[in-house]
């Protein structure tokens, strides 16, 4: 259909099932086992009621970010998610063109299918890029990637911490039974191992199941460069993230991908609340999984995010290449500010937990 007809970001998801490669569909779409924490994920963001607030002048309304001290102008940013080219041949390029036309930022994954270099010089040199990082057994290798991520002025190195080894996504290994990929950026190369060959599990497999708290430093140090931690999943790693003094952490379970079961993501921001609210004046929280609304954006913001992360719906916007990443982007700063202006806000500054009614899932 044409780009004009999609309206939200979950018309996308049906529009790249039928357009794309049942196995790029697959390895998208997919998620751990039962799909349990891939539902609640965005269950319990939709269980989260708002209390608006009426007659409060909101004729003038602005969403503007500082994430890591760039600017955004909105709220949220791309989380990063392997292998673009499945969707179009401009891949991670058109993310990175429609991300910057739109003043938003994108955290390249380190198993995206064009070069860091390519990513980044695909937009003007003032755009800022983070960068996601699995570190490699080979420490080395990581080393290098290091100082070239530092070279070409990306901002900061997203450590990935919920995925030592890849979770067990069935759809994705029933369909991806004999593809033949390569990561442009970690050179991780598909090959069949026994327990099956989807994407997911084959791109994994250089990645350091051996890492440990006390290595943060050596990333830190050989990169020169702040740390956010991605893949939070309880209060308890909360605070030993400000311990370790890494500068932001993002409450995320990979979508699902992971670990089956863990908690979704908003019930970890609710536990951070409840149990160690002093962590927020340390480091910035991010949040990811299953935020496909503005409003959704917007409960998480109030509940003390400084930015939501958006993973798939981007995927799946390639189908339109950068106009679909431009498109989208622009549904949710519209939607962003129909909910601002309907619950009585008129900026960020104004979102507080008093406009979020968490009874529903308080329990959880
Ligand atoms: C991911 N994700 C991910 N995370 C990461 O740290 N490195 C990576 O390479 C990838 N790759 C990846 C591929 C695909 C196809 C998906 C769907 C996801 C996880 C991603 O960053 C993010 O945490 C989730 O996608 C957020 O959930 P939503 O927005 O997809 O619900």
């Amino acid at each position: 259909p044409p780009m004009e007809a999609v309206l939200a970001a979950p018309d996308l998801a049906v529009i790249a099932k039928k357009a794309l490669t049942p196995k790029a569909w697959a390895f998208y779409s997919s998620a751990a086992t039962d799909l349990i924490t891939y539902g609640k994920n965005k269950e319990l963001v939709q269980r989260l009621m708002i209390r608006p607030r009426v007659l409060r002048n909101v004729k003038d309304v602005s969403f503007e970010r500082d994430i890591l001290g760039f600017k955004s102008r909105a709220p949220f940013f791309i989380s990063p998610t392997a292998m673009a080219r499945l969707a179009h041949p401009d891949g991670e390029l058109a993310v990175a063109r429609g991300a910057s036309n739109e003043g938003i930022i994108q955290c390249i994954s380190s198993n995206a299918s064009y070069t860091l270099k390519s990513i980044v010089n695909a937009a003007p040199p003032e755009q800022p890029f983070f960068f996601q990082l699995y570190v490699n057994s080979e420490r080395q290798k990581t080393a290098d990637l290091l100082r070239t991520v530092r070279d070409l002025g990306i901002k900061a190195i997203f450590v990935t911490v919920d995925a030592p080894v890849p979770g067990k996504r069935e759809a994705d290994e029933r369909a991806a039974q004999a593809i033949k990929i390569r990561s442009a950026i970690s050179g991780g190369e598909s090959s069949k191992d026994k327990k099956g060959s989807g994407l997911g599990r084959l791109m994994a497999q250089y990645i350091e199941k051996a890492l440990t708290w006390d290595d943060l430093e050596w990333i830190r140090e050989t990169s020169g460069l702040p740390i956010v931690l991605k893949g939070v999943q309880t209060a308890e790693d909360a605070k030993l993230a400000v311990k370790y003094g890494v500068d932001a952490i993002m409450l995320s379970n990979h979508g699902g991908r992971s670990l089956d079961g863990a908690q979704a993501s908003i019930l970890v921001l609710l536990e951070l609340r409840k149990n160690c609210p002093e962590v927020f004046e340390s480091l910035e929280v991010y949040i990811d999984g299953g935020f496909e609304r503005g409003s959704d954006i917007l409960k998480a913001i109030c509940l003390g995010a400084t930015a939501v992360g958006v993973g798939r719906p981007y995927l799946y916007s390639l189908v339109y290449g950068q106009d679909g990443v431009e498109h989208l982007t622009q549904i949710l700063k519209d939607e962003l500010e129909v909910s601002m202006r309907l619950c009585g806000i008129t900026s960020l500054d104004q979102a507080n937990p008093s406009l979020i009614n968490t009874l529903d899932i308080e329990h959880l």
